[in-house]
C-alpha cells in the first residue's frame, strides 16, 4: 500500500505484469509497422515510463518524440480547450502512433488526434497503456490497449495524484473502503 497525500492506494497491476504486456506490446507494434516509416509521439509527463519500457521492446527503425498536452478554459465558453505542444518532427507522409498512459473520457485524444491529422500523416493509431471503457464518451477508440480497466481512479508508472506518484513502479488503485 502507499499513501499519497490524504489518500490510500493499494497494488492495482504489478511490474511484472507491466513488463510482459509492454513487451508484447512492443513486438505487435514491430510486427504491424515493419518496413514501414513511422513515428512514435508519446504524451508527457504520464506516459514517459510505459514509453520508456514500450519503445525498449520495438525492434524496427522509428523515430521517436515527445509532446505535452497544454489545457485551458476559452473565454466565452466553459468549453476546455486542449493544444498540442512541442511537435518538432516532421510527421507528413508517415504513419504515427501516438502513446499515452490512460485513456479516460477520450477527449484528449480525440484533441491530439485533431491537431496531428492537420499535419498530413499516413495515419495515425493510438497505443495507451490503460484504457477505461466505462467512462468513455470519445470518438475514436484506442487502437492498441495494454489493459482495460474499471472506472476507477489510478497512481503509478508515470500517473499522477496531484503531481504525485509518478514515480512508483506499479500502477496503483484507490483503496476500498473496509
Ligand atoms: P481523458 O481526456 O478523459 O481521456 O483523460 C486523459 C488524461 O486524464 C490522462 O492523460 C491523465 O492525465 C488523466 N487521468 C484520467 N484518469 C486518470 C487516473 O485514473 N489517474 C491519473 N490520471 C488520470
Amino acid at each position: 500500500m502507499v499513501t499519497i497525500g490524504d489518500l490510500t492506494f493499494e497494488i492495482f497491476i504489478t511490474d511484472e505484469e507491466l513488463l510482459q504486456e509492454t513487451a508484447s506490446l512492443g513486438m505487435q507494434l514491430s510486427a504491424d509497422y515493419a518496413g514501414k516509416e513511422l513515428v512514435f509521439i508519446a504524451v508527457l509527463n504520464g506516459a514517459f515510463m510505459f514509453a520508456s519500457d514500450l519503445l525498449k521492446n520495438v525492434s524496427i527503425p522509428a523515430e521517436i518524440s515527445f509532446v505535452k498536452v497544454s489545457s485551458y478554459t476559452g473565454l466565452t465558453n466553459s468549453e476546455e480547450i486542449k493544444e498540442l505542444i512541442g511537435l518538432n518532427t516532421n510527421i507528413q507522409g508517415k504513419h504515427v502512433v501516438l502513446i499515452e498512459d490512460i485513456v479516460d473520457t477520450g477527449n484528449t485524444i480525440d484533441k491530439l488526434l485533431v491537431s496531428l491529422e492537420k499535419e498530413n500523416p499516413l495515419s495515425v493509431k493510438v497505443c495507451t497503456l490503460l484504457y477505461k471503457p466505462e467512462a468513455f464518451k470519445g470518438v475514436n477508440k484506442p487502437d492498441y490497449v495494454g489493459f482495460s480497466i474499471p472506472n476507477a481512479f489510478v497512481v503509478g508508472y508515470g500517473l499522477d495524484y496531484n503531481d504525485l506518484g509518478r514515480n512508483l513502479n506499479a500502477i496503483y488503485q484507490l483503496k476500498k473502503e473496509e
